[in-house]
């Protein structure tokens, strides 16, 4: 009987309920896209960690743990309606016709391939929970970034969930595919509501168009690229690593700029003008950060070592290799225009997310900037309009500098460790500092009125400006002196 209503699950392909499990910066807003566009799909976002889960449902949508623009307007739109969060991740996945595996996959930091393999611990533990809990016929969907072939371990361990496969015990079957985020942060949802494209591997044809049925209700079937499951789950390592190898070939671009006097704007415009270059990706600045692009070109490298391949490991690894570079030698610049020694100097910071528009800090240049300069024993004054004083703290992994009766004389004599405050607004980040460096290119930094703030730097000042978001004459007029990367 449970057999015949495996089949009647398996003919009518229709998905009505979805279980993702992992409620993180990709769980959290593609579950609220595909929500809102599909009102008779009934989505809930599991998670095991309840904190996070109770900021999903938290009452003011302000408050979700993912900042996104346009994401609270979705949640508030269908959070209670079609779109639920929740920790019952066992009880979540025995209701669902379809599961997305959307969990961490971060770089090993132990054991075998420990620096460069992704930690598959998180996806193993997933396909367990789904193998136990899963009831008849389930489509289970790779969403997380994997290393190629993950799709043969998630089968296996699922198949080994039915040890006899006989009538009795055969009774859940599954098929796997792979549905890779090409999402970035800062742009999620624009980039959800009109994708470049939605890339679909698999094997199962019933199970692919189920899939690909949900996306048609809002991406062109055009854009729906159908492919095997190695080429599907490669695509995506290999569409970071060439998004990061163009910003490390920029970036060493805009070092030759400096030696040499041209512009690193003006040879991206001309080179990006180049139909088969394209003007994207051609950003100089501090390097790339985020919670992908060194740890996919990792992966790849260490695959690439797996399969014989050094040539090619070598080649993904200098993108690596140029990017930490760009960090130290910005680290440098300050110190070297600041009389060689930042010891008992004070620093704006403006900047700590990796990008624009999102509260995310992972891998972002102002960390490893940032212990750089505390490391020569500069005082940090810390800005950034999203990210809070704790995941600073984190981060950096240093207290914040304590005092009871702050007095700058007592902060710039006492020191030798270099300290660091978090300011609330960009006047007070500003206040007595030797020097700004702005870091990430978030708007507020674009307004900056240095005429007026500028005064209450200490002389002789300096700009840093690694996103190119300061206008030179401003700073000029404003009595700063000006470093701009690439220029
Ligand atoms: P994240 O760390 O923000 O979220 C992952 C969530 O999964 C966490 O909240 C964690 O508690 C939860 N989790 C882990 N194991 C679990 C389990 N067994 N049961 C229930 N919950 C579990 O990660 P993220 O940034 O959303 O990334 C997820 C995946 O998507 C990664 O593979 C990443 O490479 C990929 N990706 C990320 C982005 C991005 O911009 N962040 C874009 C595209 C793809
Ligand atoms: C990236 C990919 O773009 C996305 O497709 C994938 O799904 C996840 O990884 P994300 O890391 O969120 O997205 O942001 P992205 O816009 O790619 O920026 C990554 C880093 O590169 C940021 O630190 C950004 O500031 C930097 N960058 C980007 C540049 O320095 N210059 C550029 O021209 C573009």
């Amino acid at each position: 009987m449970q057999l015949i209503k495996n089949e009647i699950k398996k003919r009518d392909h229709a998905i009505k309920n979805i279980c993702c499990i992992g409620a993180g910066y990709v769980g959290g807003p593609t579950m609220a896209v595909i929500a809102d566009k599909c009102p008779h799909i009934n989505i809930t976002v599991v998670d095991v960690n309840k904190d996070r889960i109770d900021f999903w449902n938290h009452p003011d949508v302000n408050n979700i743990p993912v900042f996104e623009p346009g994401l609270s307007n979705i949640i508030s739109r269908v959070r209670g309606v079609n779109l639920h969060f929740s920790t019952e991740v066992n009880d979540e996945i025995s209701k669902a016709d379809m599961v997305f595996l959307c969990v961490n996959t971060p770089t090993k930091t132990k054991g075998l391939g420990a620096g460069k393999a992704s930690d598959l611990k998180w996806i193993e533990a997933c396909a367990r929970q789904v193998a136990k809990s899963a009831v008849g016929h389930t489509i289970v969907v790779e969403k997380s970034t994997l290393p190629v072939r993950t799709a043969k371990t998630i089968q296996t361990i699922l198949e080994s969930s039915q040890p006899f496969n006989s009538e009795s015990n055969g009774n859940k079957t599954f098929s796997v595919l792979s549905n890779p985020e090409f999402l970035a942060e800062g742009t999620a949802i624009k980039d959800l509501e009109s994708p470049d494209r939605v890339l679909i591997g698999g094997e199962d044809n019933q199970a692919i168009n189920s899939l690909s049925d949900i996306y048609s209700n809002w991406v062109p079937d055009s854009k729906i690229i159908k492919t095997n499951l190695w080429s599907s789950e490669l695509s995506k390592l290999s569409a970071n690593a060439f998004l990061a190898q163009r910003i490390s070939s920029i970036n060493s671009i805009a070092a030759f700029c400096e030696a040499t006097g041209g512009d690193v704007r003006e040879v991206a415009k001309a080179i990006g003008s180049d139909n088969r270059i394209g003007s994207k990706f051609l950003q100089a600045g501090p390097g790339f950060g985020g919670s992908c692009f060194k740890k996919d070109i990792l992966n790849l490298t260490y695959l690439s070592e797996y399969f014989g391949l050094k040539e090619v490991a070598n080649y993904w690894e200098s993108v690596i290799a140029l990017n930490e570079w760009q960090k130290q030698r910005i680290a440098r610049k300050v110190v070297d225009n600041l009389f060689g020694t930042i010891s008992g100097k004070s620093i704006a910071i403006l900047g700590f997310s990796f990008k624009a528009n999102t509260n995310d800090t992972r891998e972002s240049p102002s960390i490893d900037i940032a212990k750089k300069l505390l490391e020569e024993g500069a005082n940090l004054f810390i800005h950034d309009p999203k990210v809070e004083k704790n995941q600073i703290e984190k981060d950096l992994n240093i207290p914040e500098f304590k005092h009871s009766d702050y007095d700058e004389n007592i902060l710039r004599a006492n020191n030798e460790e270099g300290s660091w405050m978090y300011k609330k607004s960009i006047k007070d980040a500003l206040y007595n500092v030797d020097a700004a460096i702005i870091l990430t290119e978030w708007n507020d930094y674009y307004n900056i009125k240095w005429d007026e703030l500028s005064l209450n730097m200490r002389r002789p000042a300096w700009v840093f400006d690694t996103r190119s978001v300061v206008k030179p004459d401003e700073i000029k007029k404003a009595g700063l002196n000006l470093w701009r990367l690439g220029d």
